[in-house]
């Protein structure tokens, strides 16, 4: 039930949350390296530096942030846990140099704004100050020292290869390697949502990539660095110089990127060359060690059965992941190395105790995509099963041969590019002669794999006009669906699709971002109002992923709810009472998937479903899952991996954890292909359709099949020449028809062109190709798309011609998620 917190004071859930991410952020963060100094045998004094000590991250900048009352830094963390910090000289010091460059900076952006007239909302989205250069004497006592070194992330902006972002200042490198000299134990500690190169820093020996924990962020490390818990979490992601990323050419071009690598996407590029990597996907390590035996390999049908034993040989408790890939033998299409198919977490095993894990997959993961025919292709030869606990620690344990080619399914024809063709490695020597393994060998033989082949979809017919129905008429089962929708006008079926907009709402930037719904505070958008005449409600929407995003504070005026935007408590008085909504920052999502725990990423989702119940919101915007396909992406801390089956289950999770709420809906976004913040509104992303396939639709489609989010968000890009959002081939054919997605597709916020933001090259989305397509909302509306909806309406000159039917059956796509969301 919705509650309206009156009290400012902190509310139980509050607490509970909080205590809940902080005892599994441990699991999210990956300690790369120790030379035995972590854990820290005891408190006592402790000499802490870095950019991230006291001006800790809890999560990135833009929509995905979360107003928190209070989250705990790292000084704040260490403090709580008994350490005395020998080093408030050089926190005091670095805090008012930043707080001094920070307001300079921001002072000259809005400056900038308001000389090229632009909204300053937007222009100022994920930008930040260079990191300072600086010389404070580092002389804090004791022998231990804790540098924290922090990049923020955010929307709007990418990363660049360059010092205080990718790279270290010279600063930070002179006094990262001063201080390994001078302490007799350093510990390096990451506050980042993604990749740093810690090349020039390579002595060190013991660094913890902490990431970005949401509210308990400090006191989840204090946690870690004395013992009372211990890492577990593994990189979704390779970390490698960025100039070794075949991405990293051409990143972020303004109008056309050209994803040449095609499937050679993190690890499935780097395991193929044979790069040499600083982490590879799936590292990291714990407090203690494990040993991995491989008691069976099994084939039964179609599914692969991989059952080991887990053996913590150190002696104390940690984690182990046992992470499954395959190797796909060459034929017609070129394979990566190595591709994962499955992974399990081991529960706590104490020093000694050991525990068995059975993960299983079905062959049909094991296929490739054939974009001549259009088929998922199973070539015939030799399949290696290889297990580990990282992609460059497995070893071969089973071998499934195949000895003829299985279509396993027959998909849609979608739009690829015609650019270039997809780079392939020269020769793929990096397979064993198969003849001499000593491991067990399952031939798979006259298989029928029940072979899936997609219909075409017919465009909508219209149905037969039905006297105007009210909403009570619809539950009380007088009309169907369909008669209710065919009762209704153009104009209001138009307003459907179109969010919650109304004629005279001013549509400023702010407006979209703080206060786009009258029900809620600072929720980003709603369904729309125009129909309550006739009794329909309109449904609530909030972003995240780290949460859910909301005003802190807001005042009721007239029904509407107002956000106040002052940072203090505002006095309360009988006129204008002030209400509270408080939520809880849980772990970014590169984070999340790191634990590699779905039932974690389930827990996360289960705080926040709680939290809409809280705070009155029906869908959250939430969880991202676009490919991390270079380092450079500055949204990448909201994704979860450069890998799609880790994405998709990631998705699938934090899903069941959002839905299992009654009436509670996630939305996956951003589909597809959001790789860059770059341009975001105008860039093209020139895809194959193979790399469309297996890599960048690959997780929307693991987590539809296993969890059917109730809504999808399209993407701002454009995909190989068209808006995402107004790609029917996708959306219709790929999302609805072939993977069978029930639910509400909307765009991305004013994808349509709502910010002012012209391109050159390529136009906006249009909202008449949104409904054409089968993007059923564009969102929050405005009254360009208005106009547009209409002229595209039985003309056959309009690029996007529409008949009624296609409205009516967005329309009714929309209507019917209300019913079931509001039953
Ligand atoms: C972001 C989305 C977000 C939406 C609504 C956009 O700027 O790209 O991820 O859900 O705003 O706030």
């Amino acid at each position: 039930m919705k509650q309206k917190i009156s009290s400012f004071e902190p509310q139980p859930f509050e607490q509970a949350h909080i205590d809940t991410v902080r005892q599994l952020a441990p699991e999210c963060m990956v300690l790369l390296k120790n030379d035995g100094t972590l854990p820290l045998s005891q408190v006592g004094p402790l000499a802490l530096y870095g950019n991230g000590a006291r001006q800790t991250l809890k999560g990135g900048s833009g929509s995905g942030d979360v107003n928190v009352r209070h989250f705990v830094s790292v000084e704040e963390g260490l403090e709580n846990a008994g350490f005395q910090i020998t080093t408030k000289k050089w926190l005091n010091s670095y805090e008012q140099l930043i707080n001094k460059v920070q307001q300079d900076y921001s002072a000259s952006l809005k400056k900038e704004a308001r000389q090229k007239e632009i909204d300053p909302t937007f222009f100022l989205l994920g930008k930040k100050a260079s990191e300072p250069e600086y010389n404070f004497p580092l002389d804090g006592a004791g022998d231990t020292a804790v540098y924290v070194l922090a990049r923020s992330s955010g929307e709007g902006t990418d990363h660049k290869p360059q010092a205080g972002d990718i790279n270290l200042t010279t600063t930070e490198i002179r006094d990262i390697l001063n201080l390994n000299h001078k302490y007799k134990h350093f510990i390096l500690v990451l506050n980042v949502g993604g990749l740093v190169d810690l090349s020039p820093v390579q002595e060190v020996q013991t660094v913890l990539l902490l990431g970005q924990l949401g509210t308990p962020t400090g006191d989840a490390l204090a946690d870690v660095l004395l013992g009372k818990s211990y890492p577990s979490g593994k990189l979704t992601m390779t970390w490698a110089p960025i100039n070794s990323y075949p991405s990293t050419r051409g990143f972020g071009a303004a109008d056309e990127t050209n994803y040449r690598e095609g499937i050679y996407v993190g690890y499935r590029y780097f395991d193929t060359v044979q790069t040499t990597v600083t982490y590879p996907f799936g590292f990291g390590l714990g407090f203690t060690s494990f040993q991995i035996h491989v008691d069976q390999i099994s084939v039964n049908m179609d599914i692969i059965s991989v059952d080991v034993s887990v053996h913590n040989s150190g002696a104390k408790p940690g984690k182990e992941v046992v992470q499954v890939y395959y190797s796909a033998p060459q034929g017609q299409l070129d394979k990566p190395y190595q591709e994962l198919a499955a992974f399990a977490k081991t529960p706590e095993l104490q020093g000694g105790q050991s525990t068995k894990l059975h993960l299983e997959y079905n062959l049909r993961q094991m296929a490739s995509y054939d974009s001549q025919n259009n088929n998922w292709l199973l070539e015939k030869g030799k399949y290696l099963i290889r297990v580990g606990n990282s992609s460059q620690n497995t070893t071969i344990a089973g071998v499934v041969i195949l000895d003829e080619n299985i279509i396993s399914e027959h998909d849609l024809q979608i739009k690829g590019t015609d650019y270039f063709s997809d780079w392939k490695p020269e020769t793929n020597n990096m397979i064993p002669a198969t003849s001499n393994l000593d491991c067990p060998t399952f031939t798979i033989k006259n298989i029928n794999l029940n072979k899936k082949t997609a219909t075409a979809v017919h465009t909508p017919a219209a149905s037969t006009f039905h006297s105007v129905a009210t909403w009570a008429d619809l539950k009380q089962k007088r009309v169907t669906f369909e008669e209710f929708v065919s009762g209704l006008s153009d104009e209001e079926l138009i307003q459907i699709c179109l969010g919650a907009y109304k004629e005279s709402h001013s549509q400023s930037a702010l407006d979209v971002i703080g206060n786009a719904s009258s029900q809620v505070a600072g929720a980003a958008g709603e369904t729309t109002h125009a129909l309550q005449h006739l009794g329909v409600p309109a449904l609530v929407m909030a972003d995240g992923p780290a949460g859910l995003r909301l005003s802190p504070q807001y005042s009721m005026t007239k029904n509407n709810a107002q956000s106040i935007t002052t940072d203090s408590p505002v006095k309360a008085d009988k006129k204008q009472p002030v209400y509270y909504q408080y939520c809880i920052a849980i772990p970014i999502g590169t984070d999340i998937a790191q634990s590699w725990n779905e039932q974690l990423a389930e827990t996360c989702g289960n705080i926040v479903g709680q939290e809409m119940e809280i705070f009155g919101i029906d869908i959250w915007l939430a969880p991202a899952l676009n490919i991390q396909r270079s380092p450079l992406c500055g949204r990448n801390f909201e994704y979860f991996s450069e890998d799609p089956y880790v994405s998709g289950i990631m998705a699938a999770a934090i899903t069941q954890g959002v839905q299992k709420h009654p009436h509670k809906a996630t939305t996956i976004k951003h589909f597809a292909c959001n790789n860059q913040e770059t341009n975001r509104f105008f860039s093209n992303s020139n895809v194959s359709v193979r790399a469309l396939r297996e890599i960048y639709l690959k997780g929307f489609e693991i987590c539809i099949k296993k969890s059917q989010p109730h809504f999808l968000m399209t993407s701002y890009n454009l995909v190989n020449g068209e808006h995402s959002s107004n790609r029917r081939d996708l959306l219709t054919n790929v999302v609805r028809q072939e993977w069978g997605f029930q639910g509400v597709i909307m765009t991305d916020w004013l994808a349509t062109g709502g910010t002012g933001e012209k391109s050159t090259k390529w136009p906006s989305a249009s909202a008449a190709g949104d409904v054409k397509a089968g993007n059923d909302l564009t969102m929050p509306g405005t009254a360009a798309d208005k106009e547009n909806l209409v002229q595209a309406l039985n003309n056959e000159n309009h690029p996007y011609s529409l008949n009624r039917a296609y409205l009516q059956q967005s329309a009714q796509r929309v209507l019917a998620m209300i019913y079931q969301l509001t039953a």
